[in-house]
């Protein structure tokens, strides 16, 4: 039995703030004792974490990453060795990763290739979603199968045509299954049909550069295909997870839904928060870094989205992370901006970025947790064995330091890409230490992980849908 108690922080949870000690027995949370009380004798440990002037949180759970996707004809830089590694860094201790069906495999095929990356590999812990890109009578029956081995959620991508993409009629046959076995289908909501003419039009008038990413994939298409999956969900009977929304008018759509009692969910990544357009039409052929779907936008839509974060007409905040190396990978795409590979690294800075929000007043410290820990956990089944620091819980904890400064440099990251999307960014806070299941991974500013020390996660069903 071993035993480690964290002395003296306060504890934030997504309902509560309180001074306690927390104490941890075989990698779980045994019990929170008002600080002081367990130092008394009563609870003997072999190791004490000293958290005065500290929070104490729990680990962040990251819903969205992509490790080692083969997409653009390359594939995201980050393995599951160094992308796990790089969100303990930053505090994050779960990430949910996408499997990924191509057309004419099964979800079987699909789902054993992705194990066998992270099996091994992660330095803490994962769980999978699935991409469905071929609907049909196979793959509808294997979802059920999936579900039991606890991958209960599916993306279908309403745009990349002949890739991932899925008409209305397969999405609302993988919704009417959804309904029926309890799974949650997260969905790309942009309309890829009428973006591909875009791209082409504006490729044809000579408009190569970056920036025209952002100007084809259109706020309204964000809208549109958001309007059309709420509804094709309701006709179907199932709740909605939309991925990666990143567009004022797309939030409004998840906002009447929910004011009609639709079981709708929306999430947004650091990306739309805190980058926009003005990125993307950085010189040279700069803007590469920021290329990402949805798009990013005007500065204007950041206070949509954080209204929404605040008015849980958004509830989850993941990274989406998905890096590609400016050198050799999104150069792919100098003189046609319809090849840069699309997507950006964020795993190891979600928790500091929400935290700037947190320090800047557009988000309380509990909603923080909330949007970053706790309902990622209870939307994707994980709750309350992760999301939340109480007796139960696995002891996936963070002290973070909400008063020291850090500049944000692919200098110092731990993410296997060459550059960073917030270069030269402060943020006030930094993570100190961080342990998964009680065991260290990161310690006094130095990674003490183990590549094999997470473990997969059968996740149970969405605990926010019923
Ligand atoms: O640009 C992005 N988001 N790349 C990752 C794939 C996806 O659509 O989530
Ligand atoms: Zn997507
Ligand atoms: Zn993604
Ligand atoms: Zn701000």
């Amino acid at each position: 039995m071993s035993r480690t108690a964290i002395r003296g922080g306060l504890v934030v949870t997504a309902s509560d703030e309180v001074h306690a000690d927390v104490l941890i027995e075989d990698g779980r949370i045994a019990a929170l004792a008002a600080p002081g009380t367990s130092a008394a004798g009563a609870w003997t440990a072999d190791r004490t974490l000293d958290a005065t002037g500290r929070y104490v949180l729990p680990g962040g759970v990251d819903a969205h990453t992509h490790m080692e996707m083969p997409f653009g004809g390359t594939r995201s830089s980050d393995t599951f060795g160094t992308g796990t590694r790089a969100a303990a860094w930053g505090g994050t201790t779960t990430i949910v990763d996408f499997a990924v069906q191509t057309v004419g495999s099964t979800l079987r095929e699909g789902l054993d290739a992705w194990h066998a990356k992270a099996e091994s590999n992660c330095a803490i812990d994962y769980g999978f979603h699935m991409i469905v890109s071929d609907v049909n009578g196979g793959t509808l029956r294997e979802m059920d199968r999936l579900i039991e081995e606890g991958v209960t959620s599916f993306k279908q991508f309403m745009a990349y045509p002949g890739v991932f993409y899925s008409d209305d009629g397969r999405i609302l046959r993988a919704m009417q299954r959804a309904a029926a076995n309890g799974g949650l289908i997260m969905m790309h909501a942009e309309n890829g049909i009428a973006i591909d003419v875009l791209v082409e039009q504006a490729l044809a008038r000579g408009e190569t550069d970056p920036r025209f990413h952002g100007e084809v994939r259109k706020e309204l298409l964000e809208a549109e295909a958001t309007h059309r999956a709420i509804r094709l969900a309701e006709v179907a009977g199932a709740p909605l997870y939309v991925v990666h929304v990143s567009a004022a008018k797309a939030v409004a759509e998840l906002a009447r839904a929910r004011d009609e009692g639709l079981p709708v969910f929306g999430e947004t990544c650091p990306q739309y928060l805190f980058l926009s357009t003005d990125n993307l039409a950085e010189p040279g052929f700069e803007g590469a870094k920021y290329v990402c779907s949805t798009p990013l936008r005007p500065r204007e839509h950041q206070a949509a989205l954080w209204r929404g974060l605040r008015t849980d007409d958004l509830q989850v905040v993941s990274t989406d992370h998905c890096p590609f190396c400016f050198t050799g990978q999104k150069e792919r795409g100098r003189g046609d901006f319809s090849k840069i590979p699309n997507g950006l690294p964020g795993v190891e800075h979600r928790m500091d970025l929400l935290h700037q929000a947190v320090v800047d007043g557009h988000i309380t410290r509990r909603r923080w947790i909330e949007i970053a820990c706790a309902t990622p956990a209870r939307m994707f089944g994980l709750y309350p064995r992760k999301g939340t620091v109480a007796p139960g819980a696995d002891a996936d904890v963070v002290i973070y330091d909400p008063r020291a400064e850090q500049v944000i440099s692919a200098g110092t990251h731990h993410m296997n890409v060459d550059y960073s999307a917030y270069e030269g960014r402060r943020i006030t806070g930094r993570v100190e230490t961080v342990l998964s299941r009680g065991v260290p991974v990161v310690e006094a500013g130095a990674y003490v992980g183990r590549a094999g020390h997470g473990v997969y996660l059968p996740r149970g069903l969405c605990q926010l849908a019923g």
